[in-house]
Order: structure tokens, then C-alpha cells, then sequence
């Protein structure tokens, strides 16, 4: 696997991401020097993906501390920070829970601030880049399964939005499984959903699979069901930005559909997630989960690189035409046939998560 990351620090101790509106045709990174540059960068989706979102708010509170240090603000500076990182995106629950963890690390801190932030938020990205290696380790014996029942031939995964690396650190969730199976020797084929509005199948998936040399073919988002019905899918893999204690996946719009074409098929639908993904204290995520809605120009237009070589917005509708854009559905546990987590393989169940999770065991922990 080609090794490099989604955010790093640099030499002068300041932050790095790559900016990911701009690819597959340029890429760019931007330097986040300021809570105010992470919130954006979050917001603006220059990083998304539930793990990378965690860990780009991780470090926003390193850069908010420096911040307050250098310029001797007071910590009213640093609780404006918090909060504004907390709004920056709804549905993924990675988000909190990197910056529950940066507050806890502070509330404990009796020395140095910065050093305390800085290490916290290297730690999550350590630890991002570890589960999804061994998510993948647990994911492999499902492709080598269905590569045996096949006798070597091709093994077709389908896949919506961006659930690799580019969502992550390294590796990424649903990816860390395949890029095993091709260290392997195991063929592996994916179909890229393109996944509407923002295309993170056409833009982010499939970049990240060419760079991998992993064979893909990108469709519309409304070609899984036939792909399935006609015996060319082997197996569904997504990740997911929020999971619920009953086992409720949210995941990118469209994914439920994807999960309803599958069962319908006899097709395994499996979600891949980092621990830091499961929202223990919640269980209905069709009511519990806040799904967030983006502007609607997202759906009324099109970005891609014209003729004229420029990265441009093309309108797809009537100047008039309203759209609505709600950026996740949930997933109902009963459509999900196992998750595969850092810990190994369960059921989508209460049950089956606190096997593999026994210390969530009191309802309210998260
Ligand atoms: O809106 P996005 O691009 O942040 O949505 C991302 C997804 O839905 C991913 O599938 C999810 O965050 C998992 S990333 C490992």
C-alpha cells in the first residue's frame, strides 16, 4: 500500500490537510493554523469522513490552545473553540467523541497545555490508523471466503460514498479489508457508487483505488440493484458515520437503498467501523440520529473539470428549481448482516456489540 496520510503536523507545529473538494484532478493541501481554519476545513468539507473529521477537530483544539497561549487569551477563548467545533457537522458522532476525549486530556492537564493537546491528538490519529489496520485484518477472512466459494475468480465488492483512507488517517474502514485481500493475491473487483450530490464515489473512492492499483468501475448510484439481481456483486462494504447501541447504521444518502437491494438479492451488506464510530447512548437511529441537510445547490449543480481544463459548477436543473439535500439515511440493524470493528466480526445488535464491547455495558456510556 502506498503510504500517506490525510492530516499530519509540520515542522513549525502547525497542521496539514489535503483538500479534498479538489481532487481527483488537483492535489492540494491546506494548512490549518487556527480553530477557526479546522472548524472551516470541517465545515466546508475540505476533510470529512467521520474518523478524519474527529481528528481534524482533535487538532483544531490543539491549534485553539496555542492560540489562547500566544496571544494570553483566557480559557473563555478555548470554550468557544469547543463549541464551535461541536456544530461544525451534525451526523458524525467521531466528532464528539475526539473532543470529549481533547476535554477530558485538558481537565486533567496540571502542566504544559499545548504539549498535553498536541499529544492527545497525535494519540487519536495513532489510533485511528491502528483500528483500521485491524479492521481490515478482521474484514479479509469475509473476501477470502467468498474468493474460496468462487475458487479464485474475481470477488465483486460494492461500495457507496468514501469509506477509505481519505475518511480516515491510513488504511481507511472499508478499504483496509481490500487492500489486504490484493496484498494477498486475492482478486478483487469494486463497484464505485458515485454516491450524489458531492460524488465522494466517482471523486474520492475511485482516485484512492487507482492510487492502490485496486481494479474498479464507477456507476450511478441507482446501478447496484441491477448489478445485484444479476449476480455481479459479491458482497456490499460501507462504512458508516454513526452506529447505534440496537446496531443502526447512518451512512451516506442512499446507503439504505443500496441495503435494501441486497437483502432483497441474498447479498452479505457489511459495515465496517472504528469503534469511535458507535453511539452507545442512543439505540433508534431512525429517530435518534440527527441527519444533517446541506445547501441545495449541492444537488442543483455539478462540480467537475470542464473542457476548458477548469474545476467548474455546472447547473443540472431550471435556475428555479428548489432541491433538498439531506446528506445521511439510517440503515435499519436488521439489513446489516455483521459489522466488522477493530475488535473483530458481531451481529448489528446491542448483544453483539457488547461482546465485542463489554465496557459500553452500562446504557448511558458512550
Ligand atoms: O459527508 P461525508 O463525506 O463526510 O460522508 C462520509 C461517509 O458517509 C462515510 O461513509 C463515513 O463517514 C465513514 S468514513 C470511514
Amino acid at each position: 500500500m502506498t503510504k500517506f496520510r490525510t492530516i499530519w503536523t509540520t515542522e513549525d507545529a502547525y497542521v496539514e490537510v489535503i483538500d479534498q473538494r479538489k481532487l481527483p484532478h488537483e492535489f492540494v493541501t491546506v494548512r490549518l493554523e487556527t480553530y477557526d481554519d479546522a472548524e472551516e476545513a470541517i465545515k466546508e468539507m475540505t476533510v470529512r469522513g467521520a474518523p478524519l473529521i474527529g481528528a481534524t477537530a482533535a487538532y483544531g483544539i490543539y491549534l485553539a490552545v496555542r492560540e489562547m497561549i500566544e496571544d494570553e487569551l483566557d480559557g473563555s477563548f478555548l470554550d468557544e473553540a469547543f463549541t464551535a467545533l461541536r456544530a461544525s457537522r451534525p451526523t458524525a458522532v467521531n466528532l464528539f467523541w475526539a473532543l470529549d476525549k481533547m476535554r477530558v486530556a485538558l481537565d486533567n492537564c496540571e502542566g504544559d497545555f499545548m504539549k498535553t493537546a498536541w499529544e492527545a491528538a497525535a494519540q487519536i490519529v495513532e489510533e485511528d490508523v491502528e483500528t483500521c489496520r485491524m479492521i481490515g485484518v478482521h474484514g479479509l477472512p469475509l473476501i477470502e471466503a467468498i474468493a474460496a466459494r468462487k475458487e479464485g475468480e474475481v470477488v465483486n465488492i460494492l461500495t457507496h460514498c468514501n469509506a477509505g483512507m481519505l475518511g480516515c488517517v491510513e488504511w481507511g474502514t472499508i478499504t483496509s479489508p481490500i487492500y489486504q485481500a490484493i496484498q494477498k493475491g486475492i482478486k478483487v473487483h469494486v463497484w464505485v457508487d458515485e454516491t450524489r450530490p458531492r460524488n465522494q464515489g466517482s471523486n474520492l473512492t475511485a482516485y484512492e483505488l487507482t492510487r492502490h492499483g485496486v481494479p474498479h468501475t464507477l456507476i450511478v448510484d441507482n446501478a447496484g440493484g441491477h448489478l445485484m439481481q444479476h449476480g455481479m456483486v459479491d458482497m456490499v462494504i460501507v462504512g458508516t458515520d454513526r452506529t447505534t447501541r440496537q446496531g443502526d447504521v447512518a451512512n451516506k444518502i442512499g446507503t439504505y437503498l443500496k441495503a435494501l437491494a441486497a437483502h432483497d438479492n441474498n447479498i452479505p451488506f457489511y459495515v465496517a467501523l472504528p469503534s469511535t464510530t458507535l453511539d452507545m447512548s442512543i439505540r433508534n437511529g431512525l429517530t435518534e440520529i440527527p441527519i444533517e441537510e446541506r445547501n441545495q445547490d449541492e444537488v442543483r449543480y455539478m462540480i467537475g473539470k470542464g473542457q476548458n481544463g477548469k474545476i467548474q459548477p455546472v447547473l443540472i436543473c431550471p435556475e428555479t428549481t428548489p432541491a433538498s439535500n439531506y446528506g445521511f439515511d439510517v440503515t435499519p440493524a436488521r439489513l446489516v448482516t455483521k459489522i466488522i470493528t477493530e475488535r473483530g466480526v458481531c451481529d448489528a445488535s446491542e448483544e453483539g456489540l457488547l461482546e465485542l464491547f463489554p465496557e459500553f455495558n452500562s446504557p448511558k456510556t458512550n
